[in-house]
């Protein structure tokens, strides 16, 4: 009976081994340097990243580009049960269908960067356009959102009719939806028949409670017509940069200590076509003349966030720019090779003197003006993204062109590839040269299990690896305590090889979670246009890049505990890694239990002569893997820091389903 009990006790776990399991951490060959550069972050426009989510502008389509028109549907899809044919601008209401009318201006616009506007007549004095915002205005007390627009007086007609003569003063609010709360307004008037330049800001009261049920409304003082084009309106944002960021989101990056930014992309870097690629150009100076583009995921990006603000992003955060170039191939499948491809070299060497040259050359001189004069540091450049997916097999060449000619003008910098080197080898290049390869990895945590000594048996004399998109794609729209678990036993294989990986970024970094928002699930922060949370893997990226030393220690395992996987295989239970900083005498040993049963661990530490009794311990935990974090419960998975008894050897028990990190003095 006894034999049959303990058959069964071991038979409800998925854990196979309970003998004593130990970890030797040999302090004494901790001789090869954690890489500097080894946790990142990437970005792209996607679920609504910049555009309702970090960037402060909060009108969206503030010059009128985009109509709606409900019988044909956003996307052109015929709707005939619409109640009536009003058109109006994508993401702006009319107070009044009947009463006010409008129609979209092509011509003669601000300038050649938005040619739109929208022309309005108004029946009565008091209606009004409304801007939706993304999904509501982040409403708080004591608060100053400042904002600008153009107007010009359309020539009133000669039919004598009230709408017709030109509205002379305007009244700009922030209100509850249903227009009934005020929150806080302005008035404008002196238009005349040109376009006008106007700036005005909202205040909120000292004892305004907080609210995303707002909206932004332009009423007209009198009956009339007006016209209007880029109406902006920016929350304040961190560190007070014109034109800057989100002051949560931003805070919460800096938590995670990241040593550089990817950006543009992702797919955002391509573009589904040659139009609406990342054309850097056109993201610089006054954001009134950046013309925008369409998003590869679906909606329209002003890029009022562009190469400087995401440079001046990567900054403030304590980062680098990691910059991908265009480099000739687009979603819809079309690329560029040879000669054609010429000027996109052009482009990528002038963004590159855009961001890293000094005051005197041309468009480091441009950057200056744009408001930067200091040069960002600069050390890889990325050529195109996910080239894999081109089959016309034009990367090789494309990549030996931009290498060799950023190489000849920058031999300093590092460039990275996006296909791997056999596939590079397999081209007709003979012997292609390349610094660095992007690796991109979505998978679910079995398959991180799986692959968490990936690294390990990598080739050491090849080339470095950046691995530049990766997750545990747990949960949606933000990721479980299953996935930071999947992400964590990643991060001890990327971390214990970081001679070779030198460089990770998670992906996708963001997502709105307001209904219609997230085209990617399963997502690293999740916000709405008022709050913003961190989900477990977010927390488990803060754990591992905050405490982080500058050698690795080569730790020996034994009796590591496996789990049985879904298809019957078999993954450790538990992963390890350790660094230590020999400056300040301090180890960082990270533990992920990844099954159900709390593991007992005994640990060794070689080569060291005394150890501080006590460590600080930081741990991530949860009761189930698919618990989580969201909007309205925030912190339900944070870390939790307590002291653990240590010595030159040590137990520990992991908790079920935890990540667990030692500082050990
Ligand atoms: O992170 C989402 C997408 O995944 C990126 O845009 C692309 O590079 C990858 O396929």
């Amino acid at each position: 009976m006894k034999k049959f009990l303990l058959m069964a006790a071991l038979l409800s776990t998925n854990v196979l081994m309970l003998q004593a399991q130990q970890l030797t951490l040999r302090l004494d060959k901790a001789e090869t340097e954690v890489s500097p550069m080894l946790y990142g972050l990437m970005t792209e426009e996607i679920n609504y990243s910049y555009e309702g989510g970090l960037y402060t502008q909060l009108v969206p389509n503030p010059s009128f580009a985009d109509m709606f028109n409900p019988r044909g549907g956003r996307r052109g899809r015929p709707n005939p049960d619409a109640p009536r044919f009003t058109v109006r601008p994508d993401r702006w209401q009319l107070t009044d269908t009947v009463q006010v009318r409008v129609r979209q201006n092509r011509r003669d616009g601000i300038n050649d960067a938005n040619p739109t506007s929208l022309v309005v007549n108004f029946d009565q004095a008091g209606l009004g356009i409304v801007s939706e915002g993304y999904w509501g205005f982040p409403i708080r007390k004591s608060t100053t959102f400042r904002g600008a627009l153009y107007v010009r007086q359309p020539a009133a007609r000669p039919n004598g009719d009230a709408a017709s003569a030109p509205v002379r003063s305007l009244t700009l609010a922030l209100k509850s939806a249903d227009g009934r709360t005020p929150y806080a307004e302005t008035h404008l008037s002196g238009f005349g028949s040109q376009w006008k330049h106007f700036d005005y800001q909202l205040t909120t009261s000292p004892t305004q409670a907080d609210t995303k049920d707002a909206r932004l409304f332009i009423i007209a003082d009198e009956p009339g017509s007006i016209e209007l084009t880029r109406v902006t309106l920016y929350a304040p944002s961190y560190k007070n940069r014109p034109n800057g960021l989100r002051v949560d989101l931003m805070e919460m990056m800096a938590e995670m200590h990241p040593k550089f930014l990817r950006f543009p992309g992702g797919n955002y870097l391509e573009g589904n076509n040659f139009a609406n690629r990342f054309d850097w150009k056109r993201t610089i100076g006054h954001p009134d003349h950046r013309p925008g583009h369409q998003s590869p995921w679906g909606y329209r990006s002003t890029d009022g966030l562009g190469l400087l603000e995401f440079c001046q992003w990567a900054e403030d955060i304590g980062g680098e720019p990691v910059v991908g170039v265009f480099a000739g191939y687009v979603l819809g499948g079309d690329h560029l090779d040879g000669d054609y491809i010429q000027p996109f070299i052009q482009d990528a060497l002038d963004e590159i003197e855009y961001i890293m040259g000094d005051a005197t050359t041309k468009w480091g001189a441009q950057r200056a003006r744009d408001g930067h004069p200091e040069p960002f540091p600069l050390h890889y450049v990325e050529v195109g993204n996910e080239d894999f997916f081109d089959r016309s097999g034009s990367y090789p060449n494309r990549f030996k062109m931009f290498y060799e000619a950023i190489k000849s003008r920058y031999p300093q910098l590092q460039i990275i590839s996006t296909v791997g080197y056999d596939a590079l080898k397999s081209s007709a290049i003979p012997n292609p040269v390349v610094d660095v390869i992007d690796e991109h990895y979505y998978r679910n945590a079995y398959d991180m299990y799986r692959n968490a000594f990936q690294y390990d048996r990598y080739d050491r004399n090849g080339p470095k690896i950046f691995c530049g998109e990766w997750a545990t794609r747990e949960g949606s729209p933000t990721t479980n305590m299953n996935a930071a678990l999947g992400d964590a036993a990643w991060m001890t294989c990327m971390e214990r090889n970081s001679d070779i990986c030198i460089m990770s970024c998670y992906a996708p970094l963001f997502v709105n979670v307001e209904p219609g928002a997230m085209q990617w699930a399963s997502d690293l922060i999740g916000y709405d246009v008022l709050n913003a949370y961190g989900s477990p893997s977010y927390w488990a990226q803060v754990m591992f890049s905050k405490y982080l030393g500058n050698r690795i220690v080569p730790i020996e395992a034994t009796d590591i505990p496996k789990q049985t996987l879904d298809r019957n295989d078999q993954a450790n239970a538990v992963f390890y890694t350790a660094t230590t900083d020999a400056a300040s005498h301090t180890t960082y040993l990270k533990l992920v239990n990844a099954v159900a049963d709390a593991q007992k661990l005994n640990i060794k530490l070689d080569g060291v002569t005394k150890v501080k009794s006590k460590a600080k311990k930081i741990e991530l935990k949860a009761a189930r893997p698919d618990d989580t974090n969201s909007l309205s419960q925030p912190r339900n998975i944070v870390p939790q820091q307590s002291t653990q008894k240590v010595g030159k050897q040590f137990d520990i028990t992991l908790a079920p389903y935890s990540v667990t990190v030692l500082v050990i003095e």
